[in-house]
């Protein structure tokens, strides 16, 4: 059984914002059962942030300030969240790593796509660096995010045949649209655990 209580999201993007959309149409369409309360980007220039708009969910910039700490900016971040209490935090091309501190308020509960098969290719620039190494193998990770940078045990991973005349743009539209597939269906995945009701000893 599926609890009734809304499974509420917060999303925070830094650009294009096309894995926040495959999230609003997958609400839209019933296959995830779950509300966004808030998207934040760090980036006032975010596409995503007028997808959000366009579909009617507050959407707000969270700008880096200079000379400030990461913690002082993740501060900021967590008093921006707190009053939609969200009950978990989805990072779709964030491009900020967040601190130990935020990472332990939202324990278990922030998860992010990575353009890679984790454990293989942290970082940036996993395309390049795929065809470089010669990889037959590529796809994308949806983990849960811990203080370290693209770790965290996986969610769920969509794996594609590298071909010989793919360059990084062809694997980087061939991995948005397994992301754009698997992001969806961690969130329903987590939607259907996180919030399980106890079961009734009666
Ligand atoms: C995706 O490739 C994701 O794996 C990475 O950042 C990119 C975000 O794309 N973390 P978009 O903004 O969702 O289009």
């Amino acid at each position: 059984m599926i609890s009734d209580t809304p499974f509420k999201l917060a999303i925070l993007i830094s650009g294009e914002g096309s894995n926040l959309q495959a999230i609003i149409d997958a609400i839209t369409r019933g296959t995830l059962d779950a509300r966004i309360d808030m998207v934040i980007s760090n980036k006032a220039s975010a596409r995503g942030l007028g997808r959000a708009r366009q579909a009617g969910i507050p959407a707000v910039v969270v700008a880096a300030i200079k000379g400030q700490s990461r913690e002082e900016y993740d501060q900021r971040l967590l008093d921006t969240l707190a009053p939609t209490a969200p009950d978990l935090i989805v990072l779709a091309g964030f491009m900020r790593i967040l601190s130990a501190d935020f990472v332990r308020f939202y324990k278990g509960r922030i998860i992010n796509i990575h353009p890679s098969l984790l454990p293989a290719y942290k970082g940036m620039d996993t395309h390049q660096r795929v065809l470089d190494a010669g990889e037959t193998w590529h796809g994308a990770t949806v983990h849960f995010v811990t203080e370290k940078l693209d770790d965290g045990k996986t969610i769920i991973q969509s794996r594609i045949p590298v071909e010989p005349d793919d360059t990084a743009e062809s694997l980087q539209q061939r991995v948005h649209i397994e992301e754009h597939v698997i992001y969806p269906r961690a969130i329903q995945w987590l939607r259907e655990t996180l919030l399980q009701p106890a079961i009734d000893p009666l």
